[in-house]
């Protein structure tokens, strides 16, 4: 009995300990104070087991598709590689802030299964900066990320430039007037002949404003080259200025 009169005692201190701890504002909060080991280890087996477990069951489209890995690479460039960055480019101002910092994908693409990057891609982490893209795009718009994830570790500066070029048009985040090239894509491959869902690029007004960053033409070196010297440009460092 006495044993357990103080487990119990004990176990209302620490939930005392606890909740005070939180109420207390001790805790940094800030991006830029470092996660203890701990905290690390708990969030990223978390995070790595959480994914294995729900990538499980998912069936993989035959992602060995020149045309869908060249869909793949504009819209990586356009909607990872700010955070991310990509083989001879840092991540953007945006991506340069987080923490957890959002990892260099060529090594990520090199050790998780093309499921673990779909289910990633798609639902995103929660309380990290990773969003979950299946909240605007449908998943034969995502699969081409994919496709073109699966041969990223094998990309160098040069040869990135150079298959950015050669997709000129493709994917849905290209601002070229090409605009069945994503959806046949998708649809040879991945066996969901779909010629009429909702990601392929209309050059039309309201698409444009509707995914806001495909005003940037991320497909020519130009638009490339401007963005990569963005952050330096407006100096965003660690001030708070107003845009
Ligand atoms: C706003 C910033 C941001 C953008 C944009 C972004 N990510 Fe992320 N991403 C992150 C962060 C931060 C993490 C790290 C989360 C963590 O450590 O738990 C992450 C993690 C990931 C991971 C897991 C990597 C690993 O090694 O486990 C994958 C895969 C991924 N992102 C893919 C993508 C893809 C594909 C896109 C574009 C479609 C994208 N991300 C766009 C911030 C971003």
């Amino acid at each position: 009995m006495k044993i357990i009169r103080m487990f119990a005692i004990a176990v209302i201190f620490g939930v005392i300990v606890v909740v005070g701890f939180v109420y207390s504002g001790l805790y940094d909060v800030s991006a830029t104070a470092p996660h203890s080991g701990l905290a690390n280890w708990v969030m990223s087996t978390t995070m790595h087991a959480s994914v294995d477990r729900r990538a499980k069951n998912i069936d993989v489209p035959n992602l060995d598709d020149e045309a869908l890995q060249l869909a793949g690479i504009n819209d990586f460039d356009a909607m990872c590689a700010a955070c991310h960055g990509a083989p001879g480019q840092e991540p953007e101002a945006i991506g340069q802030g987080l923490n957890p910092p959002a990892p260099d994908l060529r090594e990520s693409a090199a050790h998780e299964t093309a499921a673990e990057l779909f289910w990633v891609t798609k639902h995103g982490i929660k309380m990290t900066g990773m969003p979950a893209w299946g909240a605007s795009h449908d998943d034969e718009a995502l699969w081409p990320v994919v496709a073109f994830m699966t041969v990223l570790p094998e990309l160098n500066a040069d040869s990135y430039r150079a298959m950015l070029a050669r997709a000129e048009g493709s994917g849905h985040h290209s601002a070229d007037d090409d605009s069945h090239s994503h959806a046949d894509a998708a649809g040879e491959s991945t066996g969901h002949p779909d010629p009429d869902q909702p990601h392929q690029d209309q050059p039309s007004e309201g698409k444009v404003t509707e995914h806001q960053h495909s005003s940037h033409n991320h497909g020519d070196k130009e638009s490339a080259d401007e963005k990569k010297i963005q952050p330096q440009e407006h100096d965003h460092g660690g001030d708070d200025h107003a845009h």
